[in-house]
Formats: structure tokens, C-alpha cells, sequence
């Protein structure tokens, strides 16, 4: 089967009090994009990439990016469910309808190679497809309205949802678009095909795939790519 990705990269990032959007940021010699992008362009089995960013975006262009397989720029909607709708629908006239889309978000910079190798092998036969995820580590509570626990939630049954995310592009198109009409609060991909009645699976990767949201995280990241290099 052949591979696609996606790239949510238009959201504003308001929980980073920074000068532009997160995903454009330095970190570690790059910027976030320019990390994030780099997983998918050199796969060699991922035959292209379609990032989404916001109309009027300046900073995509500046950056100059270069690749060796389509790159397509799509704009962005306004939740990031809309921008990767966006995005799966400019690669209609790319990919086949029942290739498989790794919906990967661009502020997620610390994306190994290997856990990317790891979601592809795992669902490259798989009826639904899947996520990359990793168990919950704290003990979890419910909490009431003023601050109290209301109860210890049973841990064993909890995981972290990470991206990628990858599923079938029509499927996944349909199972978002079906979701959106009917007013379901779409959160990521999986949630919609939830909705859809299916049971995506669970693939565990590294903890290390954090999501770039507060100004704390750009360290962390930075520690983790350059640990890798070591
Ligand atoms: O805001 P949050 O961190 O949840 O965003 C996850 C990813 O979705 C980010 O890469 C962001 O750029 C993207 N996004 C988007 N379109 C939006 C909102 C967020 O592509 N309207």
C-alpha cells in the first residue's frame, strides 16, 4: 500500500505567549515545521505531504522548504478538523482512494523514525488503522465542579493519544466529514472514526512525542532531538 501524510499547521498557538505560531519556532537549529516535516520527506515510503496553513500564513513560504516527493500547501479551516479535511481533499488527486494518510500534528517535532516505522508495520494489514498512543503513567481523578476528587478513575484502561494517526483516506474523509455534519466534537481522527462505529487500534510508542502547547515544552524537545544525535 502506499502512504501520505498530513500536516495540521494552522493553528494560532495561543498558549505559547510567543510572536508567531508554535509551529514556528526555532528549535534545535530548525524550526518546529521544519522537524516534523523532515520525519515524512525522508521515509522513503511515504510518497507525499500535504500541510495545512492558515490563509496568509508568511511564514511557510520563508522558510524554503525543499522535498524530493509532492509537497502539497493547502489552507487550513478553522478547527483543526477542518484542516485536515482541507488537506485530505487535496490529496484526492494524488493518492488512491484507499491509501493510507498519516495525520501527523506540526507541533509534534519529536516524532522518532522508528515509532513512525513501528505505526506503519503494525497497521499496514489492519482493517481500520490506528494511533500512536502510550499508557497513562499518573494515577487519574475525576474532579468535582469546586476542586474535590470525586473518584479514582481506573487507570489500566487509559491511554494518551499521540499522532500519527493512519487511516484509509476515503474512509477517514467520510468518517469526518459524517462527524462535522452531525455536530460530533471531532478531536482527532480516531474520534471520528469512533463515531463512525469502528475500533481503531492502539500502538504504543515513545512518551518523548510531545506536543509543543507551553513555552516549557520547547526545551524539553530540544533536549530529546539533541540526544538523539548524541
Ligand atoms: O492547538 P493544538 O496544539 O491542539 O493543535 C494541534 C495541531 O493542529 C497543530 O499542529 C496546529 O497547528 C494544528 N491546527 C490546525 N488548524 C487549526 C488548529 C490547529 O491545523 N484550526
Amino acid at each position: 500500500p502506499r502512504f501520505w501524510a498530513v500536516i495540521p499547521a494552522a493553528g494560532v498557538g495561543s498558549r505559547m505567549q510567543a510572536d508567531r505560531p508554535k509551529q514556528y519556532l526555532p528549535l534545535a537549529g530548525e524550526t518546529v515545521i521544519q522537524h516534523t516535516l523532515g520525519v515524512f520527506l525522508r521515509h522513503p515510503a511515504v510518497a507525499g505531504v500535504a500541510v495545512a496553513i492558515s490563509a496568509g500564513d508568511p511564514y511557510f513560504h520563508r522558510l524554503g522548504i525543499t522535498a524530493h516527493k509532492p509537497l502539497r500547501v493547502v489552507d487550513g479551516g478553522a478547527e483543526r478538523c477542518h484542516s485536515v479535511l482541507n488537506a485530505l481533499r487535496g490529496l484526492a488527486e494524488l493518492a488512491h482512494p484507499q491509501d493510507w494518510v498519516l495525520v501527523h500534528d506540526a507541533a509534534r517535532p519529536c516524532l522518532s523514525d522508528r515509532d513512525l516505522e513501528t505505526l506503519m508495520q503494525t497497521l499496514r494489514d489492519d482493517p481500520v488503522g490506528g494511533i500512536l498512543a502510550t499508557p497513562v503513567r499518573d494515577t487519574k481523578k475525576r474532579a468535582t465542579p469546586d476542586g474535590r476528587i470525586a473518584a479514582t478513575v481506573d487507570r489500566s484502561q487509559l491511554w494518551r493519544a499521540f499522532t500519527p494517526q493512519m487511516f484509509r483516506l476515503d474512509p477517514l474523509r467520510q468518517a469526518l466529514e459524517r462527524a462535522l455534519a452531525q455536530g460530533f466534537l471531532v478531536t482527532d481522527e480516531a474520534s471520528a472514526m469512533e463515531y463512525a462505529g469502528l475500533a481503531p487500534r492502539l500502538v504504543e510508542g515513545s512518551a518523548e512525542n510531545i506536543k509543543i502547547t507551553r513555552p516549557e515544552d520547547l526545551p524539553l524537545a530540544e533536549f530529546y532531538l539533541a540526544r538523539r544525535r548524541a
